[in-house]
């Protein structure tokens, strides 16, 4: 599963490329909002920054709006992909766009038939929203394991991207249903690395070299530091 960031912070996104397992950046409205900043040159730094697709969203349901915005949006960077919400006008807009080679990534997806609209559309990535349906009380992660399940036994193309990850335990579920991309805020990102027993085992590890150190003879100058 590609490990994709839902974020518009370049900072952020700058510090998870320096762990090298970032894949894909995903944007929305509400996170571009966030930054306070002028939309083109902030998405276009963000689409040089990331070695990944890069999603954006557009902002109507009329088709032909979708058309021109998606057209825009692609012109941004090679990596650009189109972010379309489910719609009837979002779905005729991905099935034109996609036949001119544009990526489209259909998102606010939240059951298994809109998943089914969105792969028959011809989008690139299906985006659904785990966390989003956990807060109305509703299984996110049994949405995904449906749609993945669908679209294993139908062969579709579309990527399958979990998104409103809120914690590690939807990225690995995510992970083990096979979703091909698994989008999430830098706080949850931040969090997957972290185990007490990691850090308590470096620590004793440390300790015991700090100790030893003086009766282990001659060592490479870079063992020598700190
Ligand atoms: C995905 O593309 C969306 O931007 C995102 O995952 C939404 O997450 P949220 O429900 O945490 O806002």
């Amino acid at each position: 599963m590609k490990l994709s960031l839902d974020t518009a912070n370049l900072d952020e996104i700058r510090e998870a490329i320096g762990w090298g397992v970032l894949r894909g950046v995903t944007t929305n409205p509400s996170l571009i909002a966030k930054e306070a900043q002028d939309f083109l040159p902030l998405v276009k730094e963000i689409c040089s920054l990331v070695d990944g697709d890069v999603s954006i969203e557009t902002s109507s349901l009329d088709p032909d709006v979708l058309m021109r915005q998606g057209h825009d949006i692609a012109q941004i960077a090679d990596n650009a992909v189109v972010k379309v919400a489910m719609s009837p006008g979002g779905l005729g807009a991905t099935r034109k766009l996609a036949a001119e080679g544009i990526k489209v990534n259909i998102t606010l997806v939240f059951s298994p038939a809109q998943a089914i609209l969105a792969a028959e559309a011809g989008a690139y990535i299906v985006s659904p929203f785990l966390g989003r349906l956990d807060d109305i009380a509703v299984d996110g992660l049994q949405l995904l394991s449906q749609i993945c399940e669908i679209y294993a036994v139908q062969g579709y193309d579309t990527q399958v991207l979990a998104a409103s990850l809120r914690h590690p335990i939807h990225v690995v579920e995510a992970a083990r249903m096979g979703a091909d991309i698994g989008t999430m805020p830098f706080s949850v990102f931040k969090v997957l690395v972290k185990h007490p027993l990691t850090d308590a085992g470096y620590e004793k590890f440390l300790g015991d070299w700090e100790g030893a150190k003086a009766q282990l003879g001659e060592l490479p100058p870079s063992m020598q530091e700190e």
